[in-house]
Order: C-alpha cells, then sequence, then structure tokens
C-alpha cells in the first residue's frame, strides 16, 4: 500500500519583502510550508524572497487592493504587511495612510480570506497598549487598548473589525503584539543605537535600570509559525518577547559584546534625561530609552506550549554578523 504522507500546510505570507515577512518566509519553507508571498511590487522580491515561496503582486495596500490570486489555494495568512517605522511631517495623511494600509486593507483581506484560509493571524503592535508599562508588572495581552499615535490606533481598529470576524465564525483570527523586533535588515532607531555603540560613541544610558521587552525577529517567525497551526491558538490576543526583559543600558552592554566592542556609557541621572527630551522637545524618544515596556508572554506558553526557539545572546549575534556585512571596513580587530 503507497504511504499517505500529510499535506503540507499553504501559507500566505504578506508583507514578505520586509524585516519579519523575510524571516518568516525562509524558516516556513524551512519547516516544510507551502508558501505564497505576497509582495507590493514583484521587482521588490528579486533578492529578498526565496525562489522556492510562489510570489504575487498586490500592489499598494488599501481597502481595494485584490487578495483572489494571492488566497488561491491557501490555509492559513500571517498578515505581515503594515505601514511601520513612519515619520509623517502631515498628521492628518499620516492618520489616513495608516487608517488606509493597516486598518481597512487589512479588514478587505480578512474578509476576503473567508471561505478560502481557516486563519488570518494579524501582526499587531505592542503599541496598541500604549507606549509604558507599570513599573514591576508587565503587560500580559489582558489590558484595554492605550494606542498613543496613529500607527497604534489603525492597529486597535484592525484588531477590533477582526475580532468581530472571528466571533461571528466567519475566520480564526489569532492576534500578536510583538514589542521593538531586531535581527539583520532592522532600521530606524534600533539602527542608529548599533551604528552609536558600534562606533564608540558615549552614551548616556549607564544609569538606566528600566525593563524593556524585545523580539528576535527568528522568535517573532516562530512564534507566528505555532499561531498559525496551533489549535489553542485561535481567538487569542498574544504578547510575545525573547524570554525577559532587559534594561537599555544592560542591552549597550550586549550589544557591544555582540559587535565586539567596548561599551562606553555614561552614568547620567535619568530625571537629568527626561529633563534633557523636555527642554528639546524629544521626551518621547528619550522615553523609550529610559522608561519600561515589558510583557509576560505566559498566555502564548500556555495556550500553546511555544518557546522561543533563540537566546537574546544568539538574536544579537546574528544582528551583529549582519552589522558587520554593511560595515566590513570596521570589523572588530579596529576596536579602539
Ligand atoms: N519591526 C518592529 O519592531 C515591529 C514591532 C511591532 C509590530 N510590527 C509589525 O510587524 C509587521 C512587519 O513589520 P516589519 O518590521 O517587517 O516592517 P517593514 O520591514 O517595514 O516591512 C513592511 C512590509 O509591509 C509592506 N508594506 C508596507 N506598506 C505597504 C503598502 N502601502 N502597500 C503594500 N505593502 C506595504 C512592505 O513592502 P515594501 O517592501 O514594498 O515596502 C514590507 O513588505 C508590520 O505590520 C509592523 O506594524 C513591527
Amino acid at each position: 500500500m503507497r504511504e499517505r504522507r500529510r499535506a503540507a500546510t499553504r501559507l500566505l505570507v504578506t508583507g514578505a519583502t520586509g524585516l519579519v515577512g523575510r524571516r518568516l518566509v525562509a524558516d516556513a519553507l524551512a519547516a516544510g510550508f507551502d508558501v505564497t508571498a505576497a509582495v507590493r511590487d514583484a521587482a521588490r522580491a528579486v533578492g529578498r524572497v526565496p525562489d522556492a515561496a510562489r510570489v504575487v503582486a498586490v500592489g499598494d495596500l488599501g481597502p481595494a487592493t485584490d487578495w483572489t490570486a494571492a488566497l488561491d489555494r491557501v490555509d492559513v495568512v500571517i498578515h505581515c504587511a503594515g505601514r511601520a517605522h513612519v515619520v509623517d511631517t502631515d498628521a492628518a495623511a499620516g492618520e489616513a495612510a495608516f487608517r488606509r494600509v493597516n486598518h481597512l486593507a487589512t479588514v478587505a483581506l480578512a474578509q476576503a480570506a473567508q471561505g478560502r484560509a481557516r486563519r488570518l493571524v494579524f501582526v499587531s503592535s505592542l503599541k496598541v497598549l500604549g507606549e509604558a508599562s507599570p513599573a514591576e508588572r508587565p503587560w500580559t495581552g489582558d489590558e484595554p487598548p492605550e494606542p498613543h499615535d496613529a500607527y497604534a490606533r489603525s492597529k486597535v481598529a484592525a484588531e477590533i473589525a477582526l475580532e468581530t470576524l472571528h466571533a461571528e465564525g466567519r475566520i480564526d483570527v489569532v492576534v500578536v503584539r510583538p514589542p521593538l523586533v531586531y535581527g539583520p535588515g532592522v532600521e530606524a532607531n534600533f539602527l542608529r543605537l548599533w551604528s552609536a555603540v558600534a562606533r564608540g560613541v558615549p552614551l548616556p544610558l549607564g544609569a538606566v535600570h528600566n525593563r524593556r521587552s524585545l523580539l528576535y525577529v527568528g522568535n517573532l517567525a516562530s512564534a507566528l509559525l505555532t499561531c498559525a497551526t496551533h489549535p489553542q491558538a485561535a481567538g487569542g490576543r498574544f504578547v510575545v518577547d525573547d524570554g525577559a526583559p532587559v534594561s537599555t543600558s544592560q542591552l549597550v552592554r550586549d550589544i557591544a559584546q555582540a559587535l565586539g566592542r567596548r561599551p562606553r556609557l555614561l552614568p547620567v541621572p535619568t530625571a537629568v534625561m527626561r529633563a534633557a527630551g523636555w527642554i528639546l522637545d524629544r521626551e518621547a524618544a528619550v522615553h523609550r530609552l529610559v522608561g519600561d515596556l515589558a510583557v509576560d508572554a505566559s498566555a502564548l506558553r500556555t495556550a500553546t506550549a511555544w518557546a522561543a526557539p533563540f537566546t537574546r545572546a544568539q538574536g544579537l549575534a546574528e544582528t551583529a554578523a549582519w552589522w558587520w556585512t554593511r560595515a566590513p571596513g570596521r570589523r572588530p580587530a579596529d576596536n579602539p
């Protein structure tokens, strides 16, 4: 008798050219998923999406995006595409763009997926809960939303719409709310911190003993694949992290170690930093360095037995290896 092989889960990953999507597609292929990668523009997929994935271009996301081709023969959708890391000078235009891409396009995708896919995993953001978790009480994911900007408002609106579709039995939804994600390809503020540490810039962070959760992109990909397949994940709204929060001063030391550099930390009191942030109109930026933003991912672990496959040290080491490929002339041998 011929052996019957279990068919591979057919996965649609949106935002497949992004930091998260790239890693997710690679890990899903390695784990045996049959992967369709939705991208804005097919040319952007070249060199970013492995040949083993089926690439479908869906254009600029909005409520009228046509998802038909992308959803052809798909069991589960992981929706990573999103407008992120964008600073808008025109607040009203920014609000509208976040709403169109992160909220309305997500609802359109979920509606198109009904009756085709059995589950949609939505990559939301920890920012839906706010900018600061209470001291000594990490967020578990049960807290009410408290969005502070247009990005977070668009994610909250998408979450609410998706959870309504789940409650109505139209499609299984899982919401995942990552904190800051890092790994090869990281951009924005985290990249600036790496550059500062690599260049040996003295940082006034030596007296910062806060608690911030971070998430290595390999751990996020693993959590998303668990949420895509685990029966107990359906209907969940999960926070997730590398395992334990870290202070900004310790993070600088850890990054320096990963880069083979000596950390240069000045013990400036956080009250002085906050005052300087207020004077320079950079309060939010200072808060991101000195404030608490910690999660407790036990809900995901309890529901699915998920455990982060990588330690923070491993995630930082991989990020450092990528970082040096961008600056090959300044390898650790040049350490001052
Ligand atoms: N990185 C983090 O720290 C973090 C933390 C929490 C949550 N998240 C969420 O995780 C998801 C992935 O983030 P990421 O860091 O991978 O972001 P990213 O590197 O900026 O990638 C975003 C992806 O979405 C696509 N995209 C963005 N705007 C689009 C539009 N208008 N039309 C079509 N495609 C569009 C991008 O396509 P192009 O390549 O063509 O631009 C890219 O594939 C996002 O939903 C983000 O909100 C990220």
